[in-house]
């Protein structure tokens, strides 16, 4: 007969175990709830740090152009700081926001630049600055085109005290702070999507910055600034679109866009007549004429010509269908179109409207201007300068214009301008380009023959004569969109 088993043993080594285990458990959940705590203390002290450098909270703004370079940057990193790497909002940035728009001259305007540092943004910041005035850029440095080249135009402004705030016109939080610390009187708005075939790549980067970033700005002028500033912006001889009477005049149709760029600035003409409506905003619409020039955008033909022509490689040149005539621009050189837009922000009325967005004191002026050179060129003859500036001949791929959202001319009538604000180009194209081409080598570093770049206006290539360099150089003329000449090659 067998024992029973003696099972006190197992028993008590049972107990001694789950007691173990309640003790591990009890000392694990300790450990987890320091650990929870001391993260959820960490997470508080780091938004807490994060709230403080970011005073006052800025809304979400960047998406716009998505684009060739790069995406828009974050939030973070767009947002936070800018352009001297000051925190929006804390006391040094004010200080520079005030400082860069105080005007130094006796009834000096103090003007809020968007798209500062852009190509027509600088250059009109700087010759602002020069007389005197108060200048504030806010641009939010997107990669359309290399950053680089705005951040060398950024570097150029500050050399002469201009501040450009880094950020979005869509921003309302940032435009409401702005206008908080500077009564501006004007608001010269450049900061858009530019450019004519991309549209057909990235269509919404055209809506966010030329149409939900104008509101966003309107918005803020009408009833966030004290007072109301009077605001010239730049629209674009492209809303003449299909338009066949020559030259272009502001009384001539806009209805038949050929682009979406050109459908954002005609809605933008349309917006501006709203917001003078209802709220007695001062505003004037400028519609450019391809403006080109040192520090130009690498988007444009006379621009990536020099580039592809210096490199060797081929230029895609565009002619015109079978019985239409040849494809020409009135370009337009940067200081005549600085000098219409100083001419338009020295003409523009006060706004009427009550700030806080309140009913308008009577009727404000509203008002739209061609400005352009008069004198559209031929892009056979703009390579011809091109070639002979350069002292290279083009490798020329001559290919049917494509319906890409282009033109095939543009020529300005400018006499409104003219009769109110006196403006009168007087840069040909080729004095002009040759002194584009001399910024471009200089930039880049590139050494060309001296006698190429200082003889362009005088000299030609075969295909041009001497007649046409003359006629060429003694118009000061008209015209045009901000698209280029021929596709990208
Ligand atoms: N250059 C031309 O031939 C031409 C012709 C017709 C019209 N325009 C118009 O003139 C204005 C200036 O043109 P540009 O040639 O100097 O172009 P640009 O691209 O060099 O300058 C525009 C600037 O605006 C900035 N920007 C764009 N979207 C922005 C946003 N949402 N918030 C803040 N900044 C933003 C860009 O970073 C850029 O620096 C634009 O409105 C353009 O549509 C130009």
């Amino acid at each position: 007969m067998g024992f029973p088993p003696d099972t006190s043993k197992t028993v008590k080594l049972e107990r001694y175990n789950s007691y173990l285990r309640r003790v591990n458990s009890t000392k694990l959940l300790a450990a987890s709830s320091k650990l929870i705590f001391r993260s959820t203390l960490l997470a508080a002290l780091i938004l807490v740090l994060f709230l403080t450098v970011n005073y006052p909270p800025l809304s979400s703004s960047h998406s716009s152009s998505g684009v060739p370079y790069a995406s828009h940057r974050s939030l973070l990193s767009s947002s936070l700081y800018s352009g001297g790497g000051a925190a929006v909002g804390g006391a040094s940035w004010e200080r520079q926001v005030r400082q860069s728009s105080t005007a130094h001259r006796p009834g000096g305007m103090s003007v809020l630049v968007t798209g500062a540092a852009g190509f027509v943004g600088t250059h009109c910041s700087l010759a602002l600055k020069k007389r005197g005035d108060g200048v504030l850029g806010l641009d939010n440095f997107n990669a359309y085109y290399d950053p680089s080249l705005k951040r060398g135009r950024q570097v150029l402004l500050s050399k002469s005290g201009v501040f450009v705030v880094e950020g979005d016109i869509n921003d309302a939080a940032l435009l409401a702070k702005l206008f908080d610390v500077v009564p501006f009187t004007h608001v010269l708005h450049l900061a858009a999507q530019a450019g004519v075939r991309y549209a057909m790549r990235n269509p919404q980067s055209y809506i966010q910055s030329n149409i939900a970033g104008f509101v966003t700005l309107l918005e803020a002028a009408a009833k966030r600034a004290d007072p109301q500033p009077a605001i010239v912006w730049a629209s674009s001889s492209s809303v003449y679109g299909l338009n066949e009477a020559n030259p272009f005049s502001e009384s001539h149709r806009t209805d038949r866009p050929a682009s979406l760029y050109a459908a954002t600035k005609k809605a933008g003409e349309e917006i501006a007549h709203v917001y003078n409506h209802i709220y007695g905003l001062s505003l004037t619409g400028l519609r450019f004429f391809t403006v080109y020039g040192p520090w130009g955008r690498p988007d444009m033909a006379y621009f990536f010509f020099t580039k592809d022509i210096l490199q060797g490689k081929q230029i895609t040149v565009f002619k015109p269908a079978d019985g239409e005539r040849e494809v020409a621009r009135d370009f337009t050189f940067i200081d005549d179109v600085v000098k219409g837009c100083l001419g338009a922000l020295d003409t523009a009325e006060k706004s009427t409207g009550m700030p806080g967005g309140g009913k308008k004191r009577g009727p404000a002026q509203l008002r739209v201007y061609n400005l352009g050179n008069t004198s559209p060129v031929p892009v056979s003859r703009l390579v011809a300068i091109l070639e002979s500036l350069l002292g290279v001949k083009a490798k020329k791929n001559i290919v049917r214009m494509p319906a890409n959202g282009d033109v095939p001319y543009t020529h300005a009538n400018v006499s409104l301008a003219h009769g109110d604000f006196g403006y009168q180009p007087t840069t040909d194209l080729a004095t002009g380009l040759r002194k584009f081409v001399k910024w471009y080598v200089d930039y880049h570093g590139i050494k060309i023959p001296v006698s190429s770049a200082t003889t362009a206006s005088s000299s030609s290539s075969s295909s041009s004569s001497t007649s046409e360099t003359q006629r060429v150089a003694g118009d000061a003329a008209d015209d045009t969109e901000d698209s280029s000449l021929s596709a990208a090659t």
